[in-house]
């Protein structure tokens, strides 16, 4: 070691020394000042100390930190593979050297280290400024002199030529006057005219040269000026480095002052440049700038075109009047330059053309961030930025929804208004009302409602002489069925629907699309929960009922019961004077239907329904599936014009010509009109139940309105999905652990689907919630196998089938995949699963209780209680609540249980033992012990 005084060592080993003068004390170093002497033997000493007060151990500890864990993945094959994966974390911990005090010490001239370091760096960055400005001054300076000398140069010689000039002119005059002294006049006035030039140039000559001696003053000043800044530049610097000089705390106090300082040095630096080209002084500042107003012209134009284009024109105007309101407006267009141009811009303002037009935005439901800047026309990260101050964090192509939009819109100082110019739904209006067909008379649509198994399609079976009932899966209805029957007395189309109570929104769209609702109540069972359903979609659709009474064959059939319930139920029968005809069916027997039939055509004939028949057919899709063999095909009930192959249709979401077209017997047909149900093919997807259906006679215009449709709904759907995603997080969040089943349904009938799905996702509760990852109609594929493992869902087919492919890699990769073609089977599955899924239930069960007789106090156990056994029995592992005079003191665990002097596992009713309580002694005579176990039961939902 070279250091021999304290001071020294000190800085060898980075520390004060008075740090180091204290550490020496500790050691028995006595040491009073920095310049005192130290020994080897000191220095050894101190090392002794300080490795005895922190342990002279291991200063470093490595970890190693490995983690196993699998991931299953299929191979090439279609197998499962399991791949182990190893990760490892090593982390080392060094122990810190210094006590305390001197860690802060350390720290402390750390900071102020570092802390100096940076004032000393930004002083001499500052003074490096300064200088520069000091340099650029006198550069321009001395440019300014060399111009001036060069244009005193120029000056002098364009004198002398001028001079010359006049002088050989004169002469010149002179010698053809005395040459040509005969020829008078006209000499005369060559001389006279010379002469005249000769006074003209000289009097140009003075004005000339005051002309300059004006220029030279003022460039005088200007080097005057000039010398000022220069000379208050230097005393910036001066001021600088007398402030290095100083003492740095002063120094730092000062600091925040600084810039200010510096600044209008360097402003005034920057603004003497300008001075340097100018010819004229005072406009200066703008002659700097003269390129933008230009572009700002151009902009404003661009964007004036724009909302020419949008022919919403609104009041212009200005800048000032939009940034004046909202805070975030001032950013809108030029919002940062703004800042730069500072003052200048209130003039260009007066010169230009106002630059900010006020648009009327129309705002869709949903509207991607780059699509609502390009409305407003102008760049998406304006908006991104309002919205940042909105604290939202969007990109450029995220959807935003209809209210987020508008306030973006009116923050941007325009107005915002609600729907879509470009909607191509808005022309559909017109091609709507475009039949003015002659209206005829039509068939009425009868849709038939009541409680699952009252007997609707059986009653429609009767009517149709079909076997629909029998051929159904369980025997219930999962679908809408149509049906068109010829009766004596007219056409009848019967919509028949579900009963069940999963198939409400089928029931609902039921009614929507009938002019009469059958309402079916079995005799035998009278009002149920779905037959009171049925009312309210009938009596929210409007239109008239007609009851049917069903299964009045049979022996404990109460008819007149039946009509007691419906009328709480508001339903009225004519004979107590309401509007409900009341008629008793049997479909065993066929009692009443006729009668059943005469009534509906009663009610229709009051309706008077018409519908024009030559037209561009119009309707509703009752259902819809996609068909291995025949592609989409959707059920369809026509409600005006005629429906014809060839046609091209619009339902929804979807388009297409149709391709083919069967009756409901399965039977080809070339047309349908009002109130007839076909199925039709050739649509491009499948569309959904209840969706309404039009004819138009552009396949493009088509094509158009259903994409925009799609894509309308997508964004919609997107924008919800966004705004779930978050509300499921906060949900998830505060409700610690919520479990979630992903389920994905495949099902054959776009309606099943529908049903199944708001079945199954009904099933979610506060601890569990069933996930929908996916949902769609058709077989399973593989796509959704793999979609099922990545989402970790299980596959839920209705009334469809995995193919080849699908099935080998469900089965390659455990997913698993259910099959059911009833609804209630796969709710109830789904349910179960659930169950499974919760925690189990934990309770109490009281096993026995003890009397506690004697305490006694083993020397190496404790404190034992000497029991007897009043009920029941105790086991070892048992926990018990302590009972004095009836007052529970303490719950806790057995430890151990003996008799005599051995461990036993139980003791019975009627015996005495010795019972050790887990960390509790304070037992007495006479307290009681309820001994109970934990059990857990496993829940249902
Ligand atoms: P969902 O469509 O599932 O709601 O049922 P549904 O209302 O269509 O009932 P469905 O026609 O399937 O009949 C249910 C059961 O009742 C069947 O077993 C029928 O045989 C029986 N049934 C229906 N009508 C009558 C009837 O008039 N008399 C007797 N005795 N039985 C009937
Ligand atoms: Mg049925």
């Amino acid at each position: 070691m070279s250091s021999n005084t304290v001071a020294e060592f000190a800085k060898e080993r980075n520390t004060t020394p008075d740090t180091l003068l204290q550490q020496l004390k500790a050691a028995g170093v006595d040491k009073a000042t920095a310049g005192d002497v130290l020994t080897e033997g000191d220095k050894q000493r101190l090392l002794t100390h300080l490795q005895a007060s922190h342990g002279s151990g291991a200063k470093k500890i490595t970890l190693t930190k490995k983690s196993t864990s699998e991931i299953k993945q299929a191979d090439a094959a279609g197998r499962a593979r399991t791949i182990q994966v190893e990760v490892r974390k090593k982390r080392t911990f060094v122990k810190r050297e210094d006590t305390p005090a001197e860690v802060q010490a350390n720290a402390e001239s750390m900071a102020k280290a570092v802390q100096e370091r940076a004032t000393a760096q930004e002083l001499v960055r500052r003074e490096e400024e300064a200088r520069h400005q000091v340099e650029q001054l006198r550069h321009q300076e001395e440019e300014l002199a060399k111009e001036r000398q060069e244009r005193e140069e120029r000056e002098r010689r364009e004198r002398e030529a001028e001079e010359r000039a006049a002088a050989y002119a004169a002469a010149e005059a002179a010698k053809v006057a005395e040459a040509k002294a005969a020829k008078e006049e006209v000499k005369r006035e060559h001389a006279a005219e010379a002469a005249a030039r000769a006074t003209a140039q000289a009097e140009a000559r003075a004005k000339a040269e005051a002309e300059s001696k004006a220029k030279a003053d003022e460039e005088a000043s200007r080097a005057k000026d000039l010398d000022e800044r220069r000379r208050k530049a230097l005393a910036e610097a001066e001021a600088i480095r007398a402030m290095m000089a100083a003492p740095k705390k002063v120094l730092v106090a000062k600091k925040p002052e600084e810039p200010k300082k510096a600044a209008p040095a360097a402003a005034e630096a920057k603004k003497a440049a300008p001075a340097k080209d100018g010819a004229k002084p005072a406009a200066g500042a703008n002659a700097g700038n003269g390129a933008r107003p230009g572009k700002e012209v151009k902009s404003a134009k661009l964007s004036s075109s724009w909302s020419n284009d949008a022919a919403k024109k609104k009041e212009i105007k200005t800048r000032g009047d939009s940034s004046g309101g909202v805070a975030g407006r001032s950013n809108w267009r030029g919002g940062p330059r703004g800042g730069r141009r500072g003052g200048d811009r209130h003039e260009q303002q007066q010169q230009q053309a106002p630059e900010f037009r006020q648009l009327e935005i129309s705002v869709p439901e949903t509207i991607t961030v780059a699509e609502l800047a390009h409305k407003m026309a102008i760049k998406a990260s304006e908006v991104i930025k309002v919205l940042m101050k909105m604290g939202q964090m969007v990109t450029i192509n995220q959807p935003l929804d209809q209210d987020t939009a508008m306030i973006v819109v009116e923050e941007m100082g325009h107005t915002a208004k609600v729907a879509a110019l470009d909607d191509p739904e808005a022309f559909t209006a017109e091609e709507v009302s475009n039949s003015e067909a002659e209206q005829l008379p039509r068939a009425p649509v009868v849709t038939v409602m009541g409680h699952v198994d009252h007997g609707k399609t059986s009653l429609l079976d009767y009517i149709r002489r079909t076997k629909v009932a029998s051929g159904e899966a369980g025997g219930i209805t999962q679908h809408i069925g149509a049906y068109h029957v010829k009766t004596p007395r007219g056409i009848i189309t019967f919509l028949d629907t579900p009963g069940h109570e999963a198939f409400t929104a089928m029931r609902a769209r039921g009614a929507k699309s009938t002019d009469i609702v059958i309402l079916v109540a079995a005799a035998d069972d009278g009002v149920m929960p779905q037959t009171k359903e049925a009312i309210k979609h009938a009596k929210a659709a409007g239109v008239p009922i007609v009851v049917a009474i069903t299964k009045a064959d049979k022996p404990e059939a109460n008819p007149d019961r039946v009509k007691q319930e419906l009328v709480v139920e508001e339903v009225l029968p004519e004979e107590y004077g309401g509007d409900s005809p009341f008629v008793a069916v049997s479909s065993k027997t066929g009692q009443g239907i006729d009668e059943l039939l005469e009534q509906v055509l009663l009610q229709a004939e009051v309706l008077e329904l018409k519908a024009p028949v030559d037209a561009a057919a119009k309707g509703i899709v009752i259902e819809a599936q996609l068909d291995k063999g025949r592609g989409t095909v959707a059920t369809v009930l026509v409600q005006s014009g005629t429906l014809k192959v060839g046609d091209v249709v619009l339902a929804g979401q979807t388009y297409g010509r149709v391709r083919a077209m069967l009756d409901e017997d399965g039977k080809q047909t070339k047309e349908a009109g009002p109130s007839i149900p076909v199925e039709i093919q050739g649509l491009n997807e499948v569309p959904q139940a209840g969706d309404d259906f039009m004819v138009l006679s552009d396949e493009r215009r088509a094509r158009e309105i259903a994409t925009y449709r799609a894509g309308k709904f997508r964004n919609t759907k997107l924008a919800k999905q966004q705004a779930a995603k978050l509300e499921n997080m906060f949900a998830e969040m505060s409700a610690g652990d919520v479990q979630t089943l992903p389920i994905i349904i495949k099902a054959d009938m776009q309606g099943s689907q529908e049903a199944l799905a708001a079945s199954l996702l009904k099933l979610s509760t506060d601890e569990i919630k069933v996930q929908l990852v996916y949902s769609g109609v058709g077989g399973i594929s593989e796509s959704d196998v793999n979609l099922a493992l990545a989402s970790k869902a299980i596959i839920i087919g209705f009334n469809v089938r995995a193919d080849a492919q699908a099935r080998k890699t469900a089965e390659g990769n455990d997913v698993d995949v259910r099959y059911y073609n009833i609804i209630y089977d796969a709710v109830d599955e789904v349910k179960a699963a659930m169950s499974g899924m919760l925690a189990p239930e934990k309770r109490e069960e009281i096993i026995g209780m003890a009397e506690i007789r004697t305490v006694f106090v083993a020397t190496k156990i404790g404190t034992i209680a000497g029991s007897y056994i009043t009920q029941g029995h105790v086991t070892r592992n048992a926990h018990f609540r302590l009972l004095r005079d009836n007052v529970v003191i303490y719950t806790g665990e057995i430890e151990s249980l003996r008799r005599m002097k051995d461990d036993v596992k139980e003791v019975k009713e009627g015996f005495e033992c010795g019972i050790k309580l887990r960390n509790y002694n304070d037992i007495k005579e006479g307290d009681v012990l309820e001994v109970f176990e934990i059990k857990e039961i496993a829940r249902t939902l």
